[in-house]
C-alpha cells in the first residue's frame, strides 16, 4: 500500500515525524510506503501559486490517499489555500470528524463522555469563492448548492451511520431563510433518509444546533451540514472535547481522500518541538482504518488512550501536576504503551467502527458530470436585472417601467439588499446603489430567453447592469424566491 505524504509547514514536519515514528513502532511502516509529495510554503515561494508541484499532483492522483500536515496560506493576495484547493480539485466531498471525550483532556464538558460525528459538505456553498464587486458600494458572493453534491455527502453520511451502528442522524440548515439552497439540502436529506428506514432522522436549524451543542450535546450522534455552517459548527464541537489539539479530520472523495488535523501551522510554536501531535495521530488512525489496517489503528489508539489516562501531556493541555512533555517525549510515552489498553474508557478493537470506505472506482479519463434531476420542463418566466443607480426607488421604478413597455415583460418589483422597496415598501428600508428590478411575463404571454435578453440589452443601453438572472419555472414550479416583504 502506498500513500502520498506531505509534512506541511510550521509545526507540520515536527508532528508528522512524531506520528510516523509512532506508526513505525506499531509496525505500520512495514505495510505502508509513504511517498513524498511536495506541497506548501516552499512550493509557493518558487512562484507556484497552486502550492503543489505537478509531480505532487500526479503522486496524489495515482495513489488516491494523501496524509498531510498543516500548510501555510499566503495572507491577502497570492496563492489560495492549498487545503481548500486540494479538497475541491480532487472532489473530497465529505469532511468527516469524530468528537469524543478523551481521558486526561479536561474541558467543561468532560463529565458528559461525548461521542458524536459531524459530516460537512466540503466543496460547494460559498467556498466556490465566486465573488464580485457589483457597484461602488457592494460586494456579492454566490452560494452554490447542487442536488448531486448534496446526494453524495448525504449518502456518505447515512452509509457511515449504518456502518458505525449510529441510529440517529440530524440535518442542520438554515432553510427557513435560504429556502432554495438550504431548502434543497434538506429536501435531499429527506429523500436519501427514506432509503435508510433503520435510521431515525431529525432536522435542526443551525442557530438552535449551536445552542443545543453547548446546552445538551449528548442529544446528537451524527449531524450533517453544508460547507460554511459545517466549518463553524465542527470547530465548536472540537471545543467541546479539548480544542484543536484533538480535532482530526478525513476528507473523503470518490477517488481521492485526504487525512489531516484540523489545526493550522501554529507559527507561534513552530520549531520549538513542543506541539501536540494528537490531532494528526488521530487523523492517521482514521486513515489506517480507511485502508483496512484496523488492528494497527486499534493498537495505537489504545496506547494513546492509556498514555492520556496516565497524564502524558504536551504544554497545551493536561494535568499540570504531571510533567509537560515535548513532542518527541509525548510520542515515546504513547509508543511505550503499545499493546496496553486503557482502564477508564472502552478500548478500541480491530472491529471498531469507522467511516464508510467506498472502493476506489477505475481512474476516470475525463471529469465526471453528475445528475440528480433530468429532463425538467424549463420555461422563461421573467428576468431579474441588478442595476447600479444613485436615484431612489420611485424614480428607478418609473425609469425601468418605461424601458419594458412593448416587451412581453412588466416591472413587478424593485428590491434592495433582498427587501422589497417598490411597489410596496417602507420609507424606513435603507437602500444602497444596487437595485434588483424584477420583470415578469405579462398575463397570457410566453417568452423565449432571447426576449428576456433583449430586454436586458435595452436596460443596458440606459443603465449600468451589475448582474442578471433569468427567472424560470421547472416543471411549472417557481425557480426563484420572493423578496422579503413581497
Ligand atoms: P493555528 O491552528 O495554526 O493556531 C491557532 C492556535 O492554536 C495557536 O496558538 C497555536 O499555537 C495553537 N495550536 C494549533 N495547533 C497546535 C498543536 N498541534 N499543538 C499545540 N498548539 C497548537 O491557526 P492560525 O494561527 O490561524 O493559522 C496559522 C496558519 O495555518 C495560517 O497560514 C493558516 O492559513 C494555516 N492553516 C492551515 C490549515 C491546514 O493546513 N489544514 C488549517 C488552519 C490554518
Amino acid at each position: 500500500m502506498r500513500i502520498a505524504l506531505a509534512a506541511g509547514d510550521g509545526i507540520g514536519p515536527e508532528i508528522m515525524s512524531a506520528t510516523l515514528e509512532l506508526f513505525a513502532a506499531a509496525g505500520v511502516t512495514k505495510l505502508v510506503e509513504f511517498v513524498p509529495a511536495e506541497m506548501g510554503k516552499a512550493v509557493f515561494d518558487t512562484g507556484n501559486t497552486r502550492g503543489m508541484t505537478d509531480e505532487a499532483v500526479r503522486t496524489v492522483e495515482d495513489l488516491g490517499i494523501l496524509f498531510k500536515g498543516p500548510m501555510e496560506t499566503p495572507k491577502g493576495g497570492g496563492g489560495k489555500s492549498i487545503n481548500v484547493t486540494a479538497r475541491k480539485m480532487w472532489s473530497a466531498y465529505a469532511n468527516y470528524r469524530h468528537f469524543r471525550t478523551l481521558p486526561g483532556v479536561q474541558t467543561p464538558f468532560s463529565h458528559l463522555d461525548l461521542d458524536f460525528c459531524i459530516v460537512r459538505e466540503n466543496i460547494e456553498d460559498t467556498y466556490g469563492g465566486i465573488e464580485h464587486r457589483v457597484s461602488d458600494d457592494v460586494m456579492a458572493a454566490k452560494r452554490i448548492i447542487t442536488a448531486p453534491g448534496c446526494d453524495e455527502v448525504l449518502r456518505f453520511t447515512f452509509e457511515t451511520a449504518k456502518r458505525m451502528g449510529i441510529d440517529l442522524v440530524h440535518c442542520s440548515h438554515k432553510a427557513n431563510i435560504m429556502k432554495m439552497t438550504d431548502g434543497l439540502f434538506l429536501e435531499r436529506f429527506k429523500a436519501i433518509a427514506a432509503e435508510y428506514p433503520g435510521i431515525q432522522t431529525g432536522d435542526v436549524i443551525i442557530d438552535a444546533l449551536c445552542m443545543n451543542l453547548v446546552m445538551k450535546p449528548q442529544q446528537y450522534k451524527m449531524v450533517v451540514l453544508t460547507n460554511l455552517q459545517g466549518d463553524i459548527v465542527s470547530d465548536l464541537a472540537a471545543g467541546l472535547v479539548g480544542g484543536l489539539g484533538f480535532a482530526p479530520s478525513a476528507n473523503i472523495g470518490r477517488n481521492i481522500s485526504i487525512f489531516e488535523a484540523v489545526h493550522g501551522t501554529a507559527p507561534d510554536i513552530a520549531g520549538k518541538g513542543i506541539a501536540n501531535p494528537t490531532a494528526l495521530v488521530l487523523s492517521g488512525l482514521m486513515m489506517l482504518r480507511h485502508i483496512g489496517l484496523t488492528q494497527q489503528a486499534a493498537t495505537i489508539e489504545n496506547a494513546l488512550l492509556a498514555a492520556l489516562e496516565d497524564g502524558a501531556h504536551t504544554g497545551d493541555f493536561g494535568d499540570r501536576s504531571k510533567p509537560t512533555l515535548d513532542t518527541a517525549s509525548y510520542v515515546k510515552a504513547i509508543a511505550s504503551r503499545l499493546g496496553k489498553e486503557p482502564r477508564t474508557v472502552k478500548p478500541a478493537h480491530a472491529g471498531s467502527s469507522s467511516a464508510v470506505t467506498f472502493a476506489r472506482p477505475p481512474q476516470p479519463t475525463a471529469p465526471i458530470t453528475m445528475h440528480t434531476f433530468t429532463g425538467l420542463r424549463k420555461e422563461v418566466a421573467g428576468l431579474d436585472v441588478y442595476v447600479d443607480r444613485r436615484e431612489g426607488a420611485a424614480e428607478t421604478a418609473a425609469h425601468l417601467g418605461k424601458l419594458c413597455e412593448g416587451t412581453p415583460f412588466r416591472l413587478t418589483l424593485l428590491s434592495c439588499r433582498g427587501t422589497q422597496v417598490w411597489p410596496r415598501g417602507s420609507i424606513y428600508t435603507e437602500c444602497v446603489d444596487y437595485w434588483r428590478a424584477r420583470f415578469e411575463l405579462r398575463e397570457g404571454t410566453t417568452a423565449r430567453q432571447q426576449d428576456a435578453l433583449a430586454l436586458l440589452a435595452r436596460v443596458a443601453e440606459h443603465d449600468t447592469v451589475s448582474e442578471y438572472e433569468l427567472l424560470r419555472t421547472f416543471d411549472g414550479a417557481r425557480g426563484w424566491t420572493l423578496a422579503q416583504g413581497q
